[in-house]
């Protein structure tokens, strides 16, 4: 006998009641997809750590893009990857006009105008020590110096046009001295703030840094990551980021830290939260389903459900191409 109290299947047996259980509902609107953009102009560089992912030159931007927007793509993240420019103690080559985020920001720009374009910040693609920031000559971290750095950084390409500039370097207070850079730059009506909020140390960097050529030389990010065990510093960086005048606040990696995402939507609900499927959480998928674990399609919607579940409304992603198809 079941009990009356016992009785959840009706709630979703007809297929036509299941969607009505989901609070948020994957839409192609809820993807911004991270791109790397080489300074090598005209290259199209497969990456080995990350199947059916390019290196892309400013000159074959057009072509890449232009059928992704066509199927409904709205929003790309950019992440520069120098080969031919010098790297150096200080991330000179960062917001080189010359450099390839801002090359690739006037492309898009131009080509697509309602292509939302962010772009990440950081230094660890331009230093020579692949750290997120300047160091102190014992190696250790110089907040101020790197935080005046990524404003520089940031204000530049919101200069060039970027929709959104996100910091992905874990600095403090970098959140403030940004939205105060933009302020005084005329640009704080135009360009959002995406904080990197929740960022942890991650093993799931791994096809990241080899795709981005972005690994430090030496020792760690332990210093400005976050510890994974810790949900406290999680939560203090959110609402420290709210605070300093983040306009969407970002957990990272996505999978593995639902928890964390669910801390944010709590902590900030009235501020969008993002979760960004990093390079592991995406090559895992793949080589499982290569490897005959499960469909390829139905894990990634499921992953994708999970998150938005967990509480966030915007999803960084790599799949973002496959998901604009199976979205049709
Ligand atoms: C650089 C940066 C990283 C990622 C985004 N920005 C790597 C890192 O912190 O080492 C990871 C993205 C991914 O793995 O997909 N600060
Ligand atoms: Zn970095």
């Amino acid at each position: 006998m079941v009990e009356i109290d016992s009785l959840l299947h009706p709630g979703y047996h007809h297929p036509v009641q299941r969607p009505w259980q989901a609070e948020r509902v994957l839409t192609k609107g809820s993807l911004m997809y991270p791109i790397f953009i080489t300074d090598e102009k005209d290259a199209l560089i497969p990456i080995q750590s990350m199947p059916n992912q390019y290196r892309i030159g400013v000159n074959r931007l057009e072509e890449f893009i232009a059928p992704l927007v066509a199927k409904g793509l709205q929003a790309v993240m950019l992440f520069g990857v120098p080969n031919e420019f010098v790297k150096d103690a200080f991330g000179t080559a960062a917001d080189d006009p010359e450099g390839p985020v801002i090359q690739a920001i006037r492309v898009l720009k131009a080509k697509f105008p309602s292509l939302l374009v962010s772009c990440d910040v950081c230094l660890c693609e331009y230093t020579s020590h692949g750290h997120c920031g300047h160091l102190n000559p014992d190696n250790t971290i110089d907040n101020a110096a790197s935080v005046r750095r990524l404003t520089e950084v940031a204000v530049s390409y919101a200069k060039a046009g970027a929709d959104n500039v996100a910091p992905s370097d874990m600095m403090d207070g970098r959140m403030r001295a940004i939205k105060q850079g933009l302020i005084d730059a005329g640009l704080s009506h135009r360009v959002s703030l995406m904080a990197y909020s929740a960022k942890y140390a991650s093993a799931l960097y791994g096809p990241f840094r080899d795709a981005a050529c972005s690994g430090a030389q030496f020792g760690d990010r332990s210093a400005y990551q976050l510890p994974p065990a810790s949900r406290g510093l999680g939560r203090r960086a959110i609402e420290r980021d709210v605070r300093e005048g983040a306009d969407i606040i970002m957990v990272k990696p996505a999978t593995f830290y639902l928890d964390i995402i669910r801390d944010a939507k709590e902590q900030a609900p009235n501020h969008p939260i993002a979760a960004y499927q990093v390079s592991g959480e995406y090559a895992m998928l793949h080589h499982a389903a290569a490897a005959g674990v499960f469909d390829l399609k139905t894990a990634v919607l499921e992953c994708m459900t999970s998150l938005q579940r967990a509480g966030c409304s915007l999803i960084l992603t790599y799949f973002t191409p496959e998901l604009l198809e199976w979205l049709d």
